[in-house]
């Protein structure tokens, strides 16, 4: 079969792509062990106060773990609980979160966090806050009469 030269320069680009792809993708997934979100921590959302951690929203210290602290959020139409906390400048802090009723949202203005709080689910991202300064927390998922005044805040302050 005769095949034009630049048919075949195609071709191989074709495949040399469809190689590096491929090779990327493994070496993420099972070297580097990076898996899509799971979705895979459920929760009772009618029993969301009685189910740690969420019986106690809030920021908490930890020991032994990847990051320093649990940041425990609550949300229900139309708030956030806890409403304020303050972070110290630099902590890595794994945030977890859960609604108690319909879909809010749980956007960090000016971060890349961001997430989709479902009822049964518990939404997780793990972040470092190393600057210091007040970042609003917003609900970006229409969830009632109230979604414009669903917020709380974040203050990363200086460790005293
Ligand atoms: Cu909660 Cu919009």
């Amino acid at each position: 079969m005769h095949m034009h030269k630049f048919e075949k320069a195609w071709l191989g680009f074709g495949i040399g792509s469809l190689i590096v792809f491929l090779t990327v993708l493994g070496i993420s997934a099972f070297y580097l062990g990076n898996q899509p979100p799971s979705c895979l921590a459920t929760i009772n959302p009618e029993k969301v106060d009685q189910t740690a951690p969420f019986n106690e929203p809030g920021l908490k210290k930890v020991e032994g773990k990847d990051w320093d602290y649990e940041l425990v959020f609550v949300a229900s139409a139309f708030s956030y609980n806890p409403g304020e906390i303050e972070i110290p400048l630099g902590a890595k802090v794994k945030i977890m979160a859960t609604t108690k009723d319909v879909i809010h949202g749980f956007e960090v203005a000016g971060s890349n966090i961001n997430m989709m709080l479902e009822p049964g689910y518990i939404s997780e991202h793990t972040a470092t806050f190393d600057k210091a300064g007040e970042y609003l927390i917003l609900c970006n998922e229409y969830c009632g009469a109230g979604h414009h005044m669903m917020t709380s805040k974040i203050k990363v302050v200086e460790a005293s």
